[in-house]
């Protein structure tokens, strides 16, 4: 699909090199129509071996003057200054696609240009994995080709929806911080087998597989969740003690005052 494409990608950290390996081993793009940068050299050497034929630069500008399409998954903090470096350089008809996580379509057209085609997506680590969870939101000059481009190398990483933008500081929020909160959940189960005894090496292998299992149960059925408990919990049973453990401490209001705060600092990102 982006067979026509020359993609650049701009601070290939984390994100970025999940990308442009989806990419590349889905093969909806040739390596050597890729070209990544960041500043550190000898971390592009790594990933030229690891992709043969991908092309790296540390110097943004070169990057995106060969590029009709340029993922942008530098950090929020570094945006001034590469965008204020490279927007001469960049065609008014090349698609943007920005990761950068609180950053609004219209702050990316002010940085641009205002008629620069973008799309504001937020990722989560997963991807790094295959197993990313997207939302992407369109800017107004993006088309409908430009969507479904955008959509199909974040789905060359795991799972991608659309949503209006107005939803994207809480799909920071929920998915974006999301793993955090789940690895702190894994990392408590385990604490808790240890206090009964085990190993952690047990508690933890059990832990993280349980967290896998359950979310894999709730995708590949559509349950909903509160089905796929009852189906645990016995009446009387060792779960529905638990439960009601967890109801008692406000397991549910805590999460989702997390949410709410991730959220609201998702949005204060964009006015810094
Ligand atoms: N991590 C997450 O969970 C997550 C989730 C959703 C969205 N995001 C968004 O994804 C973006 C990247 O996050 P990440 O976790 O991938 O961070 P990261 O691993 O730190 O990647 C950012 C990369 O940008 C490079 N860089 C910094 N300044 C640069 C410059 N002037 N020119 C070119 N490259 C430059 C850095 O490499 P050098 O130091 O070598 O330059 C680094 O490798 C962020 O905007 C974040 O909001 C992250």
């Amino acid at each position: 699909m982006l067979s026509d494409e020359t993609v650049a990608v701009i601070g290939a950290g984390n994100i970025g090199r999940a990308l442009i390996g989806g990419m590349i081993s889905s093969e909806l793009i040739d390596a050597e129509h890729v070209i990544a940068t960041r500043r550190t050299a000898s971390a592009l050497d790594e990933m030229a071996e690891e992709f043969p034929g991908l092309r790296t630069t540390t110097d943004n500008v070169a990057a995106v003057q060969d590029a009709s399409l340029i993922l942008l998954t530098i950090k929020p903090q570094s945006r001034a200054e590469v965008i204020t470096n490279i927007r001469d350089h960049v065609g008014r008809d090349v698609l943007v696609i920005s990761v950068l996580a609180g950053i609004t379509t219209e702050r990316l057209q002010l940085g641009f240009g205002q008629d620069q085609p973008v799309i504001r997506a937020m990722p989560n680590t997963p991807a790094l994995v295959d197993a990313g969870a997207t939302a992407l939101s369109a800017g107004t000059y993006a088309t409908d080709e430009h969507l479904e481009n955008a959509q199909s190398i974040f789905e060359a990483v795991g799972d991608a929806v659309v949503v209006p933008e107005e939803h994207m500081d809480a799909v920071t929020g929920l998915s974006g911080s999301g793993p955090a909160y789940v690895y702190m959940f894994i990392e408590a189960l385990t604490d808790a087998g240890v206090k009964q005894g085990m190993s952690r090496t047990d508690a933890s292998k059990l832990a993280a597989q349980t967290v896998y299992g359950a979310a894999k149960l709730a995708i590949d059925t559509g349950k909903h969740p509160a089905i796929l408990r009852d189906e645990v919990t016995t009446p009387g049973g060792t779960a529905i003690a638990a439960v009601s453990s967890l109801e008692e401490h406000g397991l549910r209001t805590m999460l989702i005052n997390a949410v709410g705060t991730a959220t609201q600092r998702s949005e204060a990102l964009n006015e810094e």
